[in-house]
């Protein structure tokens, strides 16, 4: 297989070398081409001994060969370690301003980021809107370890281990990513599974322009199809009014009302592994909907509007699982605020109970709460009884979590056989 190898200006350069090493000690040949910060961490000439090819940084390098056009063209497979900031956010933002970024911009297979910078730069809002970015085009962009950093810091940031990168790079190159099989279990725990996910809020039609709505954004359904996504599953989103883009690389499967939500998620569930109603869903719509518009009356009498009961959709889902016996985890979402009655996790224990879903996300809501908002706090409560677990944190950090949960139950519940 042909690799480029594109090594980013960071002291954790030097390990790269190894990663080098482990690619050609597997019979693959390699390009390095570090940028120019890179050669102040490790020489040009380490990198040409280790893989037997001449590197350049250089778009002015050997005119003649267009490298900044061949390299990407013919690569097989182009991996990033360290990923910096600064390289992470040229590429984000389609820059092309060293060999190393057209190389990038001229990629036809795949391509893996692995990133390595101090945890306030990893963690700053422009770093992972850039990781976002990348993601939603379909670049892998490993997590970074955690542990010492350069300097007597620690946290996430770390270099992974060169033979954690080699063993996601031959993953992705060797589509197993699609596969599914258990080598790439550790590194796309979805891989070769399916996901059907709700999000957004169904609006209820009253007349030809207006409807009964909700407040859900639709941020955090999107959130969890990136996450699915990321961890290697085929996505479907059924998604019902969003104010946010759905990400790239999932099916979109666009509704509006709740019993148009119904339908498209029993028809998407079935061949699902895993089902989310992460959607708002109207419990009632207008009995009747008004052909033309609803007008104010001359004798100013008041029009009453009748409300009925939209379906269950999650508990419609679940009695379907179980009437077919199919393997499929099916994940509900509560919205709760608690009262006098009882609080938010009383609420929630007993809609666990009256869905029979696998796994219920509880988010506390209130007007300044949840809806629209960027951050999340939520609780996952299980009906097999595990303790509940809390998350916190974006909508991105939460969505992270609940997938890593629904994988870890999916292998437990449904090992792949
Ligand atoms: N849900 C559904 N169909 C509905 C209403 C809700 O599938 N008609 C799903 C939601 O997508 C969510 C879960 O059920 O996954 C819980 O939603 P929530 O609004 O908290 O619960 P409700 O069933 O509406 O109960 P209540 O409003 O009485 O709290």
């Amino acid at each position: 297989m042909r690799i480029v190898l594109g090594v980013g200006g960071g002291i954790a350069a030097y390990k790269v070398a190894s990663l080098l090493r482990l690619f050609t000690e597997a019979g693959h040949d390699v390009t390095v081409i570090p940028t120019e910060a890179a050669t102040r961490f490790v020489g040009v000439a380490t990198w040409e001994a280790l893989s037997g090819n001449p590197v350049s940084n250089s778009v002015f390098d050997d005119v003649p060969l267009v490298n900044h056009v061949r390299l990407g063209h013919e690569a097989d497979l182009i991996v990033v370690a360290p990923a910096t900031a600064d390289l992470l956010a040229r590429a984000a933002t389609g820059q092309a301003n060293d060999l190393l970024t057209n190389t990038l911009l001229m990629a036809r297979g795949p391509v893996l980021f692995a990133p390595a910078m101090h945890t306030e730069m990893w963690q700053h809002a422009a770093t992972q809107a850039n990781v976002e970015t990348l993601r939603s085009r379909g670049v892998t962009v490993l997590e970074p370890a955690s542990g010492r950093l350069t300097g007597s810091d620690s946290g996430p940031g770390r270099l992974p281990e060169p033979e954690a990168i080699f063993d996601a790079a031959l993953a992705l190159a060797d589509g197993l990513r699609d596969a599914g099989t258990g080598e790439s279990e550790g590194i796309f725990p979805l891989a070769g599974r399916t996901v059907t996910i709700s999000a957004g809020g169904t609006r209820e039609p009253l007349d030809p322009v207006r409807f009964l709505g909700n407040r859900s954004s639709g941020k955090q359904g999107v959130a969890l199809a990136a996450a699915a996504r990321d961890a290697g599953a085929t996505v479907r989103l059924v998604a019902a009014h969003m104010e946010v883009p759905a990400p790239a690389g999932v099916e979109l499967i666009e509704v509006e009302t709740a019993l148009q939500l119904r339908e498209a998620m029993l028809s998407a569930a079935a061949g699902s592994d895993v089902v989310i109603m992460a959607a708002a869903v109207a419990d009632f719509r207008p009995a009747d909907v008004s052909g033309t518009k609803i007008k104010k009356r001359d004798d100013h009498t008041d029009p009453v509007i009748t409300l009925v009961r939209n379906p269950d959709i999650l508990h419609e889902l679940v009695a379907v699982r179980d009437d077919a016996g199919t393997s499929q985890l099916v994940v509900g979402f509560a919205a709760e605020t608690g009262d006098a009655h009882g609080d938010v996790l009383e609420y929630a224990e007993a809609k666990l109970k009256r869905k029979g879903c696998d796994l219920l996300v509880v988010n506390h809501v209130g007007a300044d709460k949840v809806f629209g908002q960027d951050h999340n706090s939520v609780v996952i409560l299980s009906r097999g009884g595990a303790e509940p677990q809390s998350a916190s944190g974006s909508k991105h950090d939460v969505a992270a979590v609940v997938i890593d949960r629904i994988s870890a139950e999916l292998s437990r519940v449904f090992p792949r056989t």
